[in-house]
């Protein structure tokens, strides 16, 4: 079988979050002596693509509304990756330092009229084409409804949703920019009075995933506005949790962390990158090290950290240091609260790929108090890592951590994302980190949980036999 990835983005070629760590290592984990995997996605200006060389293997115009577009699909020249990638190299649109920006409307319809375009031209089409959020959201749609995309009706397709948050909504008025097709069928790519891609390719895909079950089942309830065609949908609907490369993310093999271990070693191991991040951020090696890393964004709680950070740091024992970037304001504050608490709290504000596996190595606590977490990668890596993750269970979060007082479990876990609840299950790791044999053993525990991607990759097989 051969399963192609349309994505936005894809580890390490292009990161912003956790939908490139899924691109990037499902595809490796699909491949077999039956099946090939390989991505398309676009050709950006940024780390990988200025220091890899890459061929040109096809060119042509892509039509955008009035506009022909030069493009070309470009291979890495050498092969760096476990699996083939494929560019979509449009020079005027695509090229940009960023991923996401003010025009994407544009950008990625350009990007996915030339993906298909291009997939015209093989001699073999593909058995699955597998759609990644609203970025590829059109492609159902033009596979289905196209005339120019005629010779793809039978390809099953697949969409899985990251973030319902985002649905990459545009005006009906730049409804010319889709290639022509039946306009009897238009109400496909209409939701509320808009296009709406993401709610276009859950009415066309042949079947729709989440990221993971619970997060399914929550959207049914709360999905920024799809709430009742998800539910009306549910039939082709289903959740399968994302797993992690169990390759990159390996404290015996990581080659950006500062003291490789294991589940032997993990106590020197451990201490080792604490170390690190506490001679190089002013931190208190003896007192426990709560750390979070990611968007600081509403669905992440970060709006809340300033006044949970104060009050924990207040009332207890304890260090906090932080890594990530997003609103302004909330960058703002965690930048002042510095000067309060030196010593025991720091941030370090922006994005930064080595210091984030430091962080899961030597961090002891991991806090994720998302409103929203459709899957979550961030609490499997701090398990890999043995650092105890402090979640809202909600989403992958509920799907993938047990509160330490239920049977086998080994996590902490809230179930509202207030200050209080928050202050609360920090001091309830602060307690933990008291009880060393506790803790230790805890530890031991979750670096032995597997999430690594075979249970879900063999999930995604059994669906794509089932729709095909
Ligand atoms: P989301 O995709 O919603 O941001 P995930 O938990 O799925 O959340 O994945 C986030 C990914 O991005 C993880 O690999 C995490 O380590 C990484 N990440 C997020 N923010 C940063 C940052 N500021 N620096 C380095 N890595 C980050
Ligand atoms: C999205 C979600 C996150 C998920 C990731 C990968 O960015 O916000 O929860 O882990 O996609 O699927």
């Amino acid at each position: 079988m051969t399963i192609i990835h349309i994505s936005a983005e894809c580890y390490p070629v292009a990161k912003v979050g956790g939908l490139a760590d899924v691109v990037g290592a499902l595809p490796k984990y699909q491949k077999s002596s039956e099946d090939n995997s390989q991505v398309i996605m676009p050709f950006y200006d940024n780390k990988f693509t200025k220091e890899n060389a890459f061929t040109t293997v096809y060119s042509n115009n892509v039509t955008l509304g009035n506009n022909l577009i030069g493009f070309n699909v470009l291979t890495l020249t050498e092969k760096p990756l476990d699996f083939d990638v494929f560019f979509i190299d449009i020079p005027d649109l695509l090229f940009r330092e960023y991923v996401y920006s003010s025009d994407d409307t544009e950008r990625f319809l350009a990007f996915q009229i030339a993906a298909l375009d291009w997939l015209l031209t093989w001699d073999n089409y593909p058995d699955i084409i597998h759609c990644h959020d609203h970025h590829t959201g059109l492609i159902p749609f033009m596979l289905q409804e196209s005339y120019k995309y005629e010779a793809f009706r039978k390809i099953p397709n697949i969409v899985t949703i990251h973030n319902a948050q985002y649905q990459g909504w545009f005006s009906h008025l730049k409804v010319g920019l889709i290639p022509p097709f039946n306009f009897d069928h238009v109400g496909l790519l209409d939701w509320g009075g808009t296009i709406n891609p993401l709610a276009s390719a859950i009415k066309c895909a042949w079947h729709v995933t989440t990221v993971s079950p619970s997060y399914m089942e929550e959207l049914k309830l709360a999905a920024n506005g799809l709430e009742s065609l998800l539910s009306a949908e549910s039939d082709k609907c289903s959740g399968i949790l994302n797993g992690i490369d169990t390759d990159v993310w390996n404290p015996e093999t990581d080659y950006y962390i500062e003291a490789n271990y294991n589940i032997k070693t993990v106590k020197a191991g451990a201490e080792a990158n604490k170390k690190f991040l506490c001679d190089t951020f002013n931190l208190d090696f003896e007192k426990p090290l709560f750390a979070f890393i990611g968007r600081l964004v509403g669905e992440k709680g970060s709006d809340l950290f300033p006044e949970v950070f104060k009050e924990a740091l207040d009332n207890n024992n304890l260090n906090i240091l932080l890594l990530g970037s997003g609103n302004d304001f909330v960058e703002q504050q965690l930048e002042t609260l510095k000067k309060d608490y030196i010593g025991t709290y720091n941030a370090f504000i922006g994005y930064d790929e080595k210091l984030s596996h430091i962080i899961y190595a030597g961090a002891d606590f991991l806090l994720m108090p998302s409103r929203v977490e459709p899957c979550g990668l961030n609490q499997m890596y701090a398990l890999r890592y043995g650092t105890i993750p402090i979640v809202r269970s909600i989403g992958g979060l509920k799907d993938t951590v047990t509160d330490i007082s239920e049977e086998n479990g080994f996590g902490i876990c809230h179930n509202n994302v207030t200050i209080s609840e928050i202050t609360n299950a920090i001091n309830r790791g602060v307690t933990l980190y008291k009880n060393q044999k506790k803790y230790k053993k805890t530890r031991n525990t979750i670096m032995e949980i597997d999430h690594s991607w075979h249970v879900s990759a063999a999930e995604y097989k059994n669906l794509y036999k089932s729709i095909n």
